[in-house]
């Protein structure tokens, strides 16, 4: 029935109320704590683009694990800003490279927080590509090779999930094999899925010191026009056997994220970037905008266009406003 016996400000009425016939709430189980890590001791370095962000040498970067174990988020995925970088991304599947020896002292500290693994080379690699290089081309099933190498070294590392980030066909058949055929076939594979070639990723290149050199990402990443596309890329993971699904950046592509959600119906996550986080606090900063507020509003727009959970640089600060 219509206006006047249908009045759906009723339910607005009060705070009470509200909290009532709320549909979507934030807590801190639904977030992952990006965190960088560098070789070094006692190295905290600011990352100018995102405040409140480090580049954490290992011993600090336990520390920073600790903060967000503290306020209740379940899970950390790391980055790592390796001591050489060469052509072969050789740091990302070494023994003792950054993210393995980082995974090895978080998980000593602290043996429930879960532990996920970043699988890209851009960080790794003297070009900043993703993947191996030839002729000016990055060549795809070259890459697998190493992304299988690396899958299985962050395993035996302590990594309870690889999450498969460059964007390479078959990526994720590579990696369950590789897993699989080294006695790690309960480690989940995290596939971000639908990551496209995205300017929000700006502070994150800071971060992670990981700019290609030449060209940019746009002949793997997705086109940010593409829909139909992203649904493709998701199904392949799916029939490939990713356990979990990524669209990445967040807020630009909700319309991606519910359909994902819709269609798959898998464990569904959402990245909010570095530049997403960026202009948030940069605005902040100007006192344009209440930061706690915007930050909290994205969150929950993030969750309620169906992500099970959120990689989020606010995770800790969003786990202390919601305590
Ligand atoms: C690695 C990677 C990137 C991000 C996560 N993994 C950068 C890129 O693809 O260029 C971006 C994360 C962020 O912006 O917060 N390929």
């Amino acid at each position: 029935m219509a206006f006047p016996a249908t009045r759906p400000r009723r339910l607005r009425a009060s705070p009470a109320l509200r909290a009532l016939v709320r549909e979507t709430e934030l807590n801190p189980g639904d977030f992952v704590l990006p965190l960088f890590v560098r070789p070094g001791k006692g190295v905290k370095r600011p990352i100018s683009s995102m405040p409140g962000h480090f580049q954490y040498s290992v011993d600090e970067v336990v520390k920073a694990a600790g903060e967000a174990v503290k306020v209740g988020v379940p899970a950390v995925i790391l980055f790592g800003i390796p001591d050489k970088k060469d052509s072969k991304a050789s740091g990302a599947y070494a023994a003792d490279g950054i993210v393995q020896l980082a995974a090895k002292a978080i998980k000593n500290k602290y043996p429930g927080l879960l532990l996920i693994a970043d699988l890209c080379f851009c960080e790794y690699t003297d070009h900043g590509h993703c993947g191996i290089v030839h002729d000016g081309k990055i060549l795809n099933d070259s890459t697998l090779e190493l992304a299988a190498r690396a899958a299985v070294s962050q395993a035996k590392a302590g990594f309870d999930v690889v999450a498969p980030s460059g964007m390479m066909d078959g990526v994720v058949a590579a990696m369950r094999l590789a897993l699989d055929g080294d006695g790690f076939e309960d480690v989940p594979i995290l596939a971000y899925a639908a990551k496209y070639a995205s300017a929000f990723y700006g502070p994150f290149r800071e971060a992670a010191e990981s700019p290609p050199s030449f060209g940019d990402r746009s002949t793997y990443q997705m086109d940010p026009a593409n829909f139909r596309e992203a649904m493709r890329e998701v199904a392949l993971d799916v029939e490939e056997g990713a356990d979990m699904v990524m669209v990445k950046p967040a807020l630009p592509y909700l319309d991606v994220l519910r359909a994902v959600k819709d269609r798959f119906g898998l464990p569904t996550s959402a990245y909010q970037v570095s530049g997403e986080f960026a202009m948030i606090k940069a605005a902040a900063k100007n006192g344009w905008i209440d930061e706690r507020k915007v930050a909290l509003e994205s969150l929950t727009s993030i969750k309620r266009a169906g992500a099970d959970f959120i990689l989020t640089y606010y995770a800790v600060e969003a786990s202390r406003w919601l305590a």
